[in-house]
């Protein structure tokens, strides 16, 4: 038997854990609704993101970030309105769209080779190309001693680069992540994010990433996108102009970055006394 944790629960969520290659990873989101039931969970959102842009997404629990997100990974209907990635409308999984889980999605029974490997060979690709890829990608993680064992043998931050190392190993235009991080101890976390920064910055994708943690999401974005709750929506946009290369220390450092925290703090605090772009 297989759990939530170990493998991905529907075809969809595995063709978008695939990806090939696309024109553009540009992604626009255009008002946006999305009901469950009676419930209206997401109201009239308008999201742009450009290629290669390293976005974040925060705001209160239940708010819509991961129903936004698999809407974007073309896992959950849109209501109204459309989205596009590299001008292609978003109905179904993109082959161009790679999506993270935070629960990692591995395999139990598959090596951490085959595990990345896998989503390639369900891509077509032919085997000893799909697995030199893979090793390439586990490499990329800092995995490559691991790569003949077996999820159970991992620690949760393995784990999680195993995860991503599936993700880059279909060379995607767009990288969606959901709370990658948020299952592994602190100081991991940071070590992951640095390996993150440092791999984003060789090999630029869109990237869209959400988290809980205001630390991460500064550290790691260009802009981060702040949601408020009941209906969710966009509560402001907060660009982070610190220069990169970066390290988790020198974004800390960084004399702007305590006024951004504040910043997104008081909106979460108050999402409603601020209304977007202002
Ligand atoms: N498949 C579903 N069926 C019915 N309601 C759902 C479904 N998925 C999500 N919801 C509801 O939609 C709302 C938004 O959920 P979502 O998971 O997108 O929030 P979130 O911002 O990701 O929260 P969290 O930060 O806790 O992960 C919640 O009220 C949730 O209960
Ligand atoms: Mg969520």
């Amino acid at each position: 038997m297989t759990t939530r944790e170990q493998s991905p629960a529907t075809d969809k969520e595995v063709t978008a854990q695939q990806g090939t290659k696309s024109d553009s990873g540009e992604i626009r989101c255009r008002d946006i609704f999305k009901w469950f039931g009676t419930s209206l969970i997401i109201e009239s959102l308008d999201l742009d993101i450009a290629p290669k842009e390293f976005v974040c997404v925060v705001g209160p629990s239940g708010c819509g970030k991961t129903t936004l997100l698999r809407m974007i990974a073309g896992l959950t209907d849109i209501d109204n309105g459309t989205i596009e990635i590299g001008g292609t409308r978003v109905d179904d999984p993109l082959p161009t769209v790679a999506v993270v889980f935070q629960q990692f999605g591995l395999f139990p029974w598959k090596t951490v080779l085959k595990n990345v490997a896998l989503p390639l060979r369900a891509a077509g690709i032919k085997k000893d190309e799909a697995l030199q890829r893979a090793r390439e990608a586990i490499e990329l993680v800092g995995l490559k001693d691991s790569d003949t064992k077996y999820p159970s043998q991992l620690s949760g931050g393995m784990k999680q680069r195993a995860g991503l190392a599936r993700a880059l190993a279909i060379r995607p235009e767009v990288i969606l992540l959901d709370e990658p991080f948020a299952a592994v101890d602190a100081q991991t976390r940071e070590i992951l994010q640095e390996e993150l920064l440092n791999l984003w910055g060789r090999h630029k994708q869109t990237a869209v990433f959400i988290t809980h943690s205001i630390d991460e999401a500064i550290t790691l974005a260009d802009r981060v996108v702040v949601m408020g709750a009941r209906p969710g929506r966009i509560v402001k946009e907060i660009p982070i102009p610190i220069e990169r290369p970066r390290t988790v220390a020198s974004v800390r450092r960084n004399p702007l970055y305590a006024p951004l925290r504040e910043e997104i703090w008081d909106l979460l605090r108050t999402p409603d006394s601020t209304a977007k772009g202002q």
